[in-house]
């Protein structure tokens, strides 16, 4: 089935926070944020903008009714910078005009005295200076320090991957309209309507009944609108307190580039050990994460790291240690995979790095410890795995073998082009690991016309997920999917949401919908029972707009029954709520049962390296990808072509790049590549898992949002075999992303050495 989208997506109908028509009287916003990436702040300057054309009002710190202060994790983050700025880019003041240019123009004229102080960028710096956002945190399983002792071999190195974009196509926003009573409406691109709300609670000290929150849709977040679209909702709201008039502030891409965080950058320390079978042992490795200034989600993120530190392998002795460091960037926050592809990146690095030294193919290690049923995860669940069946099925559909003497018979035949092969397991867990944030509410109401309306607190952003709520509910009332409408995510119809993340979206609001609908259902068949001479409400059914008795379709149909209820004043509207059964975790020993499931899958991943010009292609990607039993293939295949291409993106030709002086030089799209229609993989085949599986996710359906972009990793690795291809000496350091650049300066290793020694 379609996407409900897509037709108003291609009509250019669909209605982003830009679209929305705005009030006579609304402001435009516009932040003057610190030019440098640390220091006290001494005075601001706003004189010169104040006398400009069309400003109303400049706001700073201290003009805030309510608390200065965004962090949601941790209170570490004000709205904007009081004593000191902490990264380039953080809001100082906010000029509100009548137009958007004017408060741009404005914004330029405003000056601030900052004494500078040191700038650290580094998270192993930070470390050093024991700058943490959170004391670290670890994972232990078996005893990893004894069993590196009875290793046959033992490698060790550093891994680091660097940071991502997240590049949405709509920019984060928000625009406010006062309400009567001193209360305020706020449309916002956000994932998290309640986080939003909160904040604007926290900064306007108004109660949150006085807010509501409507998200429309998103031009795509990817995690980036997770917590860090709260900051433009606060200033929006923060200006229409002090104005009484409505204020928009839709980001120009480089004040967005500039002023939020993207995918944490990782450094990384490996210890792993096998014996002589090549079974790995023990594992132990330490993450330092790029944290950025302040908390924002890292504590999370780094955790999840450390839940897939092991990716998709069983190892019996563990030890992981992650530290979040603070840095002078811009806070770094959620991205598809939340950690968690950070952490299998050094794994997989941990597994080249000891096929390298055995002069074994990596796929070799990674087939022998694939987790099976049973074995423990290093947080104490246990797995219920498919790694090992989507590997084989991979294996007997695409033949890895053969792919590799293929790619090696090209070798022996050309000198300066080069192919590269990797096989990439992944294993994702589903559900929030904080516990209470998994739980869900859903809001039908059926009208007298026979048409459905859904809210639940899911956020469309591209990855369909109102599509399958629309198909919960259709399928439930065995009606057309035209009949039933997903309505827009608002705080007033559903309270104290969980942001829209952790692939989870689907399964949390698609199952309280359910639970809404199923209700509303034996409602309606309890009135239907006596209308149709059914002895018990079990045995009528609702099939195609009819009432069924015993499996037999009679005259009344799903309008005059409705409107039956109605009059014999049944309701016809349900709120329901779900919460994930069965999941727990703690963090006093770092164990627990965190995931309603895992996602596993395996892809092999080609790619040719063009050994003159050091520029690569992605020659195809084929995956057994273990969907469960999909409800939606287009949607679900639509999730894991992006994923794929996003992953491969952060791997290779996005490269993040932030001065020592933690400015950022990667700031448009000149200068930061994502892929585009040339570079995604010629290929990619989807092989949906075949099995039998009963699973908790909605309908069967296993979550798709995040999974995929992990077997992008296998890029990476599929292009340091095509180096070495051609470069045997040398062995390339593990330093994500691998741009056209790296890989000319390794395939050239032995003239740069030269090179930089004057010869
Ligand atoms: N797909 C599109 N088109 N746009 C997005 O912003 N976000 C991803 C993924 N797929 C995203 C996307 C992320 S980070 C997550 S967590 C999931 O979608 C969230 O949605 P779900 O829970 O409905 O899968
Ligand atoms: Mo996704 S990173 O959990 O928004």
């Amino acid at each position: 089935m379609k996407n409900v989208d897509s037709k108003s997506h291609v009509r250019g109908e669909s209605i982003y926070l830009d679209d929305i028509p705005l009030l006579q009287g609304t402001l435009f916003a516009c932040v003057y944020d610190s030019p440098v990436a640390h220091g006290k702040l001494k005075s601001v300057d706003t004189t010169e903008a104040e006398n400009c054309d069309g400003v109303v009002r400049i706001v700073t710190a201290k003009d805030l009714v309510g608390e200065n202060e965004i962090g949601g994790i941790l209170p570490d983050e004000p709205l904007f910078a009081d004593e000191e700025v902490h990264f380039q880019g953080m809001p100082v003041a906010l000029v509100l005009a009548e137009t958007e240019e004017q408060a741009r123009h404005a914004a330029r004229k405003i000056t601030a005295e900052i004494e500078p102080l040191e700038i650290v960028t580094d998270p192993r710096v930070a470390c050093l200076k024991n700058d943490l956002i959170v004391p670290p945190k670890h994972f232990i399983l078996g005893d990893a320090a004894n069993a590196f002792k009875n290793c046959e071999y033992v490698f060790a190195g550093r891994a680091d991957v660097n940071g991502q974009e997240h590049l949405y196509i709509e920019t984060q926003g928000a625009y406010s309209i006062p309400t009567e009573q001193g209360g305020m409406k706020v449309y916002s691109s956000t994932q998290g309507p309640t986080a939003v709300q909160r904040c604007v609670a926290r900064v306007t000290a108004l109660p949150m009944h006085q807010i509501e929150v409507d998200v429309t849709r998103l031009g795509g977040g990817f995690g980036g609108k997770e917590d860090q679209a709260n900051a433009w909702a606060a200033m929006c709201a923060v200006g229409t307190q002090l104005t009484k008039r409505p204020v928009k502030y839709a980001l120009h891409r480089m004040e967005d580039m500039r002023m939020t965080g993207k995918r944490h950058p990782y450094s990384a320390d490996y210890k792993i050990g096998l014996d002589k079978d090549l079974k790995i042992v023990a594992y132990e490795v330490v993450f330092y994460q790029n944290a950025g200034a302040s908390a924002d989600l890292s504590p999370p993120v780094l955790e999840r790291t450390l839940f897939h530190c092991t990716n998709a392998y069983f190892i019996p002795n563990v030890t992981a240690t992650a530290y979040s460091c603070r840095t002078n960037l811009p806070p770094n926050t959620a991205f598809r995979g939340f950690g968690g592809p950070q952490g299998m990146f050094v794994i997989e690095s941990a597994i080249a790095h000891a096929a390298e030294k055995l002069n074994v193919s990596a796929s070799e290690i990674q087939r022998k410890n694939l987790i099976n049923n049973g074995d423990e995860f290093p947080y104490g669940q246990k797995a219920i795995s498919e790694a090992l069946t989507t590997w084989t099925q991979a294996d007997e559909k695409f033949d890895f073998a053969k792919i590799q003497k293929v790619a090696n018979e090209f070798n022996r035949n050309n000198k300066f082009v080069k192919k590269g092969v990797a096989v990439q397991p992944i294993c994702f867990g589903i559900s929030f690991t904080k516990t209470p944030m998994n739980q869900a509410r859903s809001l039908v109401h059926v009208y007298t016309d026979g048409s459905v309306a859904v809210s639940t607190g899911a956020v469309e952003m591209g990855q369909g997920v109102n599509t399958k709520i629309a198909q919960v509910a259709s399928t439930i009332f065995s009606l057309p999917i035209e009949r039933v409408k997903v309505h827009t995510t608002n705080t007033l119809r559903i309270a104290n949401t969980s942001p829209t993340a952790a692939s989870a979206a689907a399964d949390l609001n698609g199952k309280a919908t359910q639970i809404a609908c199923e209700t509303i259902l034996q409602r309606l068949k309890e009135v239907a029972a006596p209308l149709v001479e059914a002895e018990t409400s079990d045995d009528v059914s609702i099939e195609n707009g009819f009432v069924f008795r015993n499996g037999e379709s009679t005259n009344l149909d799903w309008l005059v029954l409705v409107n039956e209820a109605h009059f014999n004043r049944v309701s016809l509207s349900e709120h329901a709520h779900y919460a994930t059964p069965g999941i727990n975790f703690d963090w006093g020993i770092a164990k627990g049962h965190p995931f309603a499931y895992h996602v596993y899958g395996t892809a092999v991943l080609g790619v040719t390296v063009d050994c003159i010009r050091g520029i690569y292609t992605v020659d195809f990607v084929k995956a057994c990808h273990d969907f469960g039993s999909s409800m939606n293939t287009s949607v679900d295949y639509g999730q894991i072509e992006g994923g794929i291409v996003q992953g491969i993106g952060w791997l290779t030709m996005e490269e993040v790049f932030y001065d020592e002086n933690g400015k950022l030089r990667s700031n448009a799209l000149s200068t930061y590549k994502i892929p585009d229609i040339y570079s995604v993989p010629k290929e990619i085949e989807i092989l949906p898992l075949e099995t039998e599986k009963e699973n908790p996710a909605i309908f069967n359906s296993k979550a798709v949002g995040e999974p995929p972009l992990m077997y992008g990793i296998g890029a990476y690795f599929a292009i340091r075999e095509a180096v070495k291809a051609f470069n045997s000496e040398h062995s390339p350091a593990f330093d994500a992303p691998f741009t056209p650049e790296k890989v000319l300066l390794n395939l050239y290793s032995e003239t740069m050495k030269q090179m930089k020694a004057g010869k």
